[in-house]
């Protein structure tokens, strides 16, 4: 039987580190959000199963929201230049806004989310990011609570994907070349299942 896990080279984050940092950073924001009117802003698809766990880890009656944005042009290079696909429920003017991010590479995507939400007058506005990679960015963004910086190597699971895939591994892992290469791509997998 196909098991996705087979596909990981190398586990880089695992379950019991993710849950041991989560449970610190609820920490550290339940302390910094006392008595303050929260909205944690999720971004679709990638934090979802982050802000999952991490609201779940401060205990304050704080809202939750997602926006969607997707970058203009080649898929594969951020362009700077996004498009939102989902924008928020209502006005945030009377909200202290924490961004609640998968992952920062170049900055782009970050830095013109930050530029728009400002423009929108929020109380405050701070960033979470779960994975820092390290590399040169094409933007600075100011990250105020950092889960773990990370090698700049591309990787899946506990929602960042390949193609739409691995979004559901539990730990965050670094894919088998093989993988890339077409050797055993997920359609091929979902055909054989079809198939069946
Ligand atoms: P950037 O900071 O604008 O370059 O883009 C960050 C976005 O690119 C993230 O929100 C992810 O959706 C995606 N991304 C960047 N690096 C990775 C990776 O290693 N795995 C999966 N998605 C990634
Ligand atoms: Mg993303």
């Amino acid at each position: 039987m196909y098991n996705m896990h087979a596909d990981i080279e190398e586990i880089l984050i695992s379950e019991e580190q993710l849950r041991t940092r989560i449970a610190d950073l609820g920490e550290t924001i339940t302390r910094d959000y006392q008595e303050k009117n929260l909205l944690l802003l999720g971004t679709l698809k990638g934090a979802v199963t982050f802000i999952a766990d991490l609201a779940r880890a401060i205990p304050l009656p704080l809202e939750l929201d997602y926006m969607a944005v997707a970058s203009y042009g080649d898929s594969s290079q951020s362009s700077g230049v996004v498009r939102i696909v989902k924008d928020l429920e209502g006005p945030i003017e009377h909200k202290h806004i924490l961004i609640v991010e998968d992952i920062i590479d170049s900055g782009l995507t970050l830095h013109y989310l930050i530029d728009l939400l400002q423009r929108r007058n929020p109380l405050s506005l701070r960033i979470c990011a779960l994975l820092d990679k390290k590399r040169e960015r094409v933007k600075e963004v100011p990250v105020d609570y950092l889960g773990f910086t990370i090698p700049d190597k591309f990787v899946v699971g506990y929602g960042l994907d390949y193609a739409q895939r691995y979004r559901n591994l539990p730990y965050v892992g670094i894919l088998k070349p093989s993988v890339y290469q077409g050797e055993h791509r997920p359609e091929k997998q979902h055909q054989s299942v079809a198939e069946k």
